[in-house]
């Protein structure tokens, strides 16, 4: 099994939810990282990265940890297999697309479609969690 960081912000839980989810997935040597416990120079340690955000300010990451850590990342990452996740409130998931078509014009290695879902995943979105965890693991 590789070994998967799974690394995230949540101000309410939602994406916590997500992230335990996805580290289910990602087995044994999967490790999980609030934003602000994790950086750039960690990537290394690992295998793949899933990283999640819920959407903030107006469609956009969280602005004070988790984008600085993001911007860090994006310069280190290589090749390395990545997955986005991130819950969202009242828009229709703008802050994601534009995430990943970030992470995809800067080259980042976007490994699996990214999941997404409206406030607390429900067993739906959190199977969707479970199945990216596995597919970083794989
Ligand atoms: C300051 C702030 C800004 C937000 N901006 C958006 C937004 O632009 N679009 C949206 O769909 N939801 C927005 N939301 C809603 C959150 O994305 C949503 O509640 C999400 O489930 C929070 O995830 P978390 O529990 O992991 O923090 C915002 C919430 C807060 C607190």
């Amino acid at each position: 099994m590789k070994k998967v960081a799974v690394v995230y912000w949540s101000g309410t839980g939602n994406t916590e939810a997500m992230a335990q989810a996805v580290l289910e997935g990602a087995g044994a040597d999967g490790k999980l990282f609030d934003a602000g416990s994790f950086s750039a120079d960690m990537i290394k340690d690992f295998d793949a990265v899933a990283f999640g955000c819920p959407s903030m300010g107006s469609e956009v990451l969280e602005e004070e940890v988790f984008q600085p850590l993001w911007d860090s990342c994006v310069s280190v990452l290589g090749g390395t297999p990545i997955a986005l996740f991130g819950s969202y409130g009242w828009g229709d998931g703008e802050w994601m697309r534009n995430w990943d078509e970030d992470a995809k014009a800067a080259g980042l290695n976007v490994a699996c479609q990214f999941v997404i879902c409206n406030e607390a995943p429900d067993d739906s979105a959190l199977a969707d969690c479970r199945r990216i965890g596995e597919a970083l693991a794989m």
